[in-house]
């Protein structure tokens, strides 16, 4: 029986999981740990090594073949290296597949942690049975997996699909530091300084509220208060999430227009806001994108839950088994 590993870093927190592989290339996860992301590099890969070491002690049966690791942008995957993610101060040209690899003896892959998401909504999740399609997340950071014609497009050294870069409008919310992109208007970040922008016109225009009925409370405004406050009806809340959505509707609308993409999977804020995000995005990329285009993509919330780190790393294991032709 087949083991295959994965390692995801994230900014808080990372995550060590062992997955058994299935004839059919299904996969069940069996163990899994997390540990507070560490403050350096070298004590991070010390602590991920021994995680690892004591989830396949415990492992009765099984050989591990091969171990994935996924992790924020920018990074080398062609050299296993970590290349100073924001999200990681201090990280910077980390050689992280290596050590793995000379610890365990088996092979070791490293990839972006949104194109990690991609390969396993493509393989177990809402991208099943697609040629093409397009997995977008939403969290602190914001990116884009690819999947174009059967296979993770990655691009030329690893930049493809980050999209939260675009520049949607002209000023606006700042993400990536860039007034106006995509991150800006989308990302947890981004909608918080959204709702401090319109929740400030109401104040001046003599409003309360609910959610935020004086200044004093705009610097403490996050996406999930102003979520809480739409989700219970208030109008102003509602129409920040809907201003949201616009954008990430006329994002979309540029991504099925360049890569004729036959599902679109989206994840996090959709799982949350979808009811209310839905009809904007809808109408929005009925107005900008090419209708040809629009009729074969399909927009849909991601199928993996919670555990959709886990998936995506281990997925990046199986995809490095995959590309190498090793899983037989
Ligand atoms: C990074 C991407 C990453 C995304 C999600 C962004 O800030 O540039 O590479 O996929 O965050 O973590
Ligand atoms: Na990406």
């Amino acid at each position: 029986m087949k083991l295959l590993a994965g390692v995801d870093i994230g900014g808080t927190k990372c995550a060590v999981s062992l997955g058994r592989l299935n004839a059919s290339e299904g996969i069940d996860i069996v163990a899994k740990t997390k540990i507070p992301t560490p403050p350096t590099p070298e004590a991070a890969v010390g602590q991920l090594l021994q995680a690892l070491d004591e989830l396949l002690s415990r492992q009765a049966e099984g050989r591990l073949a091969a171990i994935g690791v996924s992790c924020g942008g920018p990074l080398d995957s062609r050299r296993g290296l970590v290349l100073s993610p924001p999200n990681l101060p201090g990280w910077d040209a980390v050689d992280i597949v290596t050590p793995f690899k000379a610890r365990f003896g088996v092979p070791a892959a490293l990839q972006n942690d949104a194109n990690a998401c991609a390969l396993a909504e493509w393989k177990w999740g809402a991208g099943q049975g697609c040629r093409n399609m397009i997995f977008l997340t939403f969290g602190t950071g914001m990116g884009a997996g690819l999947i174009l014609n059967g296979a993770l497009y990655a691009g030329t050294n690893d930049m493809a699909g980050e999209v939260g870069h675009m520049r949607l409008e002209p000023g606006g919310p700042v993400g990536y530091g860039k007034a106006g992109s995509f991150e800006g208007f989308c990302s947890g970040g981004g909608i918080a300084q959204l709702a401090r922008q319109m929740t400030r016109r109401a104040l001046d225009e003599g409003g309360a509220p609910s959610f935020c009925p004086t200044a004093e409370e705009l610097p403490r405004l996050t996406a999930e208060i102003v979520g809480h406050a739409a989700e219970a009806g208030d109008p102003l809340a509602q129409a920040i999430y809907r201003a949201s959505a616009r954008r990430l509707g006329r994002a979309l609308a540029v991504l099925v227009d360049v890569l004729n993409p036959e599902r679109i999977v989206i994840g996090s804020i959709f799982g949350r806001q979808r009811q209310l995000m839905e009809p904007e995005v809808l109408r929005e990329l009925e107005r900008e994108a090419l209708p040809l285009a629009l009729s074969v993509c399909e927009v849909t919330p991601a199928g993996l839950g919670e555990a959709i780190g886990d998936y995506a790393s281990l997925s990046v294991a199986l995809n490095h088994l995959n590309e190498n032709g090793e899983l037989r």
